[in-house]
């Protein structure tokens, strides 16, 4: 890993939110006047759209990757743009579930997935917001998130059985959750993801699978990373 700086604030006893927090203000740095930024979804990302509001007349709007972004956007009044009314973006500020040395990222934990990574590609650059707690060696700790076609899922997760993962439908309320797209998520427990790039082209073509949450096509460009330090800057 490169890093690349340190702000000089020291922060020994912050909490995981407060964390999330200075990253989400750190994110601003990013975001230029007069252009449409792309945004992701989370409880980081919830900080970021906070302090977005204070430039809210800097910019022209966002493009949102979930209808809890877009209400939180649109109640801070910035304007949402739908995805297909902007050619590209040059920058998407998102969270992630993990993030490793390379900047490949587990995303998926807020069950948006699939549009983070829609807006993502639309965007020349990513700014990946965490706090440290988020870093690996190797992607997999977290249950990796896998948008699913309802009728998939059971098909799908012998797939993942195969490769050694136990694979869950995520559920709220007693019920499987439903996405913004009308799909239901698996967690997959077990996984050890050696070749994130690999991974992703293989799942992404099962027959079902709407999203895989591995971001290694899409990885992260920075890292605003919140530590005991203060955040740190690490470009990949
Ligand atoms: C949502 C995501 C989030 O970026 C990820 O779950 C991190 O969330 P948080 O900022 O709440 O820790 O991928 O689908």
């Amino acid at each position: 890993m490169n890093t690349a700086s340190t702000s000089a604030s020291t922060a020994p006893s912050l909490t995981q939110d407060e964390l999330k927090a200075l990253v989400g203000q750190a994110a601003l740095a990013y975001v230029r006047p007069n252009t449409i930024i792309g945004v992701g979804t989370g409880s980081t990302v919830n900080h970021f759209i906070t302090a977005l509001g204070t430039m809210k007349d800097q910019i022209k709007g966002a493009v949102s990757s979930s209808v809890a972004s877009t209400q939180r956007l649109q109640a801070l009044g910035i304007p949402v743009f739908d995805a297909n009314e902007v050619e590209s973006l040059d920058v998407y500020i998102d969270g992630a579930d993990e993030i490793d040395s390379q900047g490949y990222m587990v995303k998926g934990g807020g069950a948006a997935l699939t549009r983070e990574k829609i807006v993502a590609a639309q965007a020349t650059q990513f700014i990946c917001i965490v706090d440290e707690s988020k870093l690996v060696t190797a992607l997999g700790r977290f249950p990796l998130p896998v948008e699913v076609i309802p009728m998939a899922t059971q098909r799908i997760a012998r797939q993942f059985a195969a490769l050694g993962g136990e694979a869950r439908v995520r559920q709220k309320d007693g019920q499987p959750l439903v996405t913004d797209n009308g799909q239901h998520i698996l967690d997959v427990t077990g996984l050890h993801i050696t070749d994130p790039l690999a991974f992703e082209s293989l799942v992404n073509q099962w027959p079902g699978v709407v999203t895989v949450g591995v971001f290694a096509h899409q990885k992260a460009q920075v890292c605003l990373m919140g530590t005991a330090t203060g955040v740190k800057t690490i470009p990949y």
